[in-house]
């Protein structure tokens, strides 16, 4: 049947870096918790000014469409994830058809916190399968750095900025397959009221709002008990044992969710690739970002069964499985 394949990935981190050690000169943290906890080394940080979210979309939109080797206006269809957009209208999807110049496209943004890019992918998926898209451009990009609360060890490191994006075009292929699912019972353990508005910004319970917050405790315990089961839940409908999986590309919030999966699923760590160490917890760009790497280093091959998962505020969560 007709379903999406990926022809073009693209990524893109913003030069800054932040490491550990420049954390500890900010709050009361150190390299060796960071990495035991979380195995993060360092994140990438917009200067706040240029690579704002729309533009390192547009950046990294711009570098799938290369690796796609197609014209941009091949595209008819952006849809953009994001939870830091940098204006709230018009969406980040039109900032991208701007900047690579594809009138015309059906735009949209999706904001469904971390597992964004899964959901955005599902949606451009459908568009493809059942409504006549031949190209579809999913990105995922954030600027957390604007939402993080420097004050606040618990969350601060994790985060990083970047935005990583996919070309789709239908093709003959086995049809798209996932679960998309959410939950209200813990939508106070990850949330951020509000975007920063510079006028009202002194006042400091509205400041407060503009924060990241998050219970990191709840949101790990959630995940690992809930995730793993999805994950087997959609490889039992598909008839796949989890042994015949290529690569599990999963959200890259913390290596010992990775590792705990992992376990649970009883596959192999090595066939979860992992650049938290590099990235810090992107949201979601995470997916994206890992993917390109994964392709640029000759690990993603044709053919390759990958299922990708996600989880955030929300909480939601999503698992897709296709082959590349
Ligand atoms: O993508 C969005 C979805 N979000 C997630 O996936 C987050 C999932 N959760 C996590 O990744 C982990 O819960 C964290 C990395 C956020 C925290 O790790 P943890 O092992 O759950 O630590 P904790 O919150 O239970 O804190 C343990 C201790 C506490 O000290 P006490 O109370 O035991 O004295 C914290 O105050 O570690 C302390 N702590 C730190 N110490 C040094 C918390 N943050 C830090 C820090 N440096 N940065």
């Amino acid at each position: 049947m007709l379903t999406g394949k990926i022809i073009g990935l693209g990524s893109y981190l913003p030069p800054k870096i932040m490491t550990n050690d420049d954390f500890a000169r900010i709050v009361d943290t150190n390299d060796d918790w960071i990495t035991e906890r979380t195995g993060i080394k360092q994140r990438h940080f917009s200067d706040g000014i240029e690579d704002t979210s729309s533009a390192m979309a547009a950046k990294a939109a711009k570098a799938a469409i290369e690796d796609a080797g197609i014209d941009a206006s091949e595209i008819e269809m952006i849809v953009v994830a994001c939870t830091t957009p940098d204006k709230l209208f018009p969406a980040m999807s039109f900032c991208v058809q701007k900047a690579i110049g594809a009138e015309g496209c059906i735009c949209f943004d999706v904001n469904s916190a971390c597992p964004g890019f899964v959901t955005a992918y599902n949606v451009a998926q459908n568009f493809i399968e059942n409504s006549g898209v031949k190209t579809a451009l999913v990105i995922g990009a954030e600027c957390l750095t604007n939402i993080v609360d420097y004050t606040d060890r618990g969350t601060c490191i994790l985060f990083g900025d970047g935005a990583g994006a996919v070309v789709l075009r239908a093709g003959e292929g086995r049809k798209n397959s996932f679960i998309l699912r959410s939950t209200t019972e813990k939508m106070e353990c990850l949330y951020c009221e509000t975007l920063k508005q510079p006028k009202r910004a002194s006042e400091e319970e509205f400041e407060k709002d503009t924060y990241l917050h998050m219970n990191g405790r709840e949101v790990f315990r959630f995940v690992v008990s809930t995730i793993p089961a999805n994950m087997q839940e959609l490889l039992d409908r598909e008839g796949i044992d989890a042994s015949e999986i290529d690569h599990f590309v999963f959200h890259q919030a913390n290596s010992r969710i990775i590792e705990s999966t992992a376990k649970k699923l009883g596959v192999p760590l090595e066939k979860f690739p992992m650049n938290i160490q590099e990235t810090g917890n992107t949201s979601s760009a995470s997916i994206p970002i890992l993917l390109t790497k994964m392709k640029k280093e000759g690990t993603l091959k044709k053919g390759d069964k990958i299922m990708m998962a996600s989880f955030g505020a929300g909480l939601n969560w999503g698992v897709n499985y296709f082959e590349y």
